[in-house]
């Protein structure tokens, strides 16, 4: 049996003693399932997904990503871990001057891949965004919404095992945030078997999840279950 891509027990987190973020949660997410983790702002989504990634480190309790044990926040397994990780944010991190194509390849490139090879993938992951006219412009030049496509595509070219996408519609309208949902689950079919967590507020990220996760307090308390 496959394990699952993420198991959390009695998990626990906090920026500082008072005021713990995460507390005594336990939480099965199965590999190859998308789940939209909702809840509204402060409740803890974002530090969630900076834990699942990594970027962060577990107060106590046991937390296991894609099959990497990182409860006692060894930042050699953190690091590990985060070379298996596609990471989509709500600001896009584009470099400015640099076409589409060249910053979808840069992950590809930094792990040794050949220049000509990261463009043909670079330039079929932008295809499957809706971006291969705009493959070539800098990414200066881009709006919003395709900058976030660009930065999906970018996130699944390595063929990451575990997808985070944390807020990726924020800053978008609705007719836009659509877009780019549908850019999202387009993009996760060039990873099969990838397993996708974004958390967010905007209920439209439902509709591309097979699982919610709602996150209603002011922390992520307890044993929390897909629904
Ligand atoms: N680096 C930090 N240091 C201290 N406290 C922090 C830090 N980052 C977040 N917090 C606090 O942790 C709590 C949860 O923040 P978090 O960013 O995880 O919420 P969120 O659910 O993602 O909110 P939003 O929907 O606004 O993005 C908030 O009370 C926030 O003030
Ligand atoms: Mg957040």
């Amino acid at each position: 049996m496959l394990e699952d891509a993420v198991v959390a027990e009695d998990l626990s987190f906090s920026y500082s003693p008072e005021t713990p973020i995460i507390e005594n949660l336990s939480l099965n997410i199965p590999t190859g399932s998308s789940v939209a983790i909702i809840g509204p702002s402060g409740s803890g989504k974002s530090t969630l997904l900076a834990l699942l990634g990594g970027f962060v480190a577990p107060t106590s309790g046991l937390l296991s990503v894609i099959g990497v044990d990182i409860s006692q926040g060894s930042l050699r397994r953190r690091t590990q871990l985060q070379q298996e990780l596609g990471w989509v944010q709500q600001t896009t991190n584009l470099l400015p001057f640099r076409s589409a194509r060249d910053n979808v390849a840069l992950p590809l490139r930094l792990r040794g891949c050949g220049f000509n090879e990261a463009n043909a993938i670079a330039n079929q992951a932008l295809e499957v965004v809706g971006l291969r006219e705009l493959a070539g412009s800098a990414c200066r030049r881009l709006s919003g919404g395709q900058a976030q496509r660009v930065c999906i595509a970018r996130a699944v070219v390595t063929r990451p095992r575990l997808l985070l996408a944390d807020e990726p519609t924020g800053q978008l309208d609705a007719s836009t945030t659509k877009y780019i949902l549908n850019a999202l689950h387009d993009a996760l079919k060039l990873v099969p078997g990838a397993t996708l967590v974004i958390a967010t507020h905007d209920e439209a990220a439902t509709s591309i999840c097979e699982h919610t996760l709602s996150v209603s307090d002011r922390q992520v308390v307890g044993n929390l279950v897909l629904s």
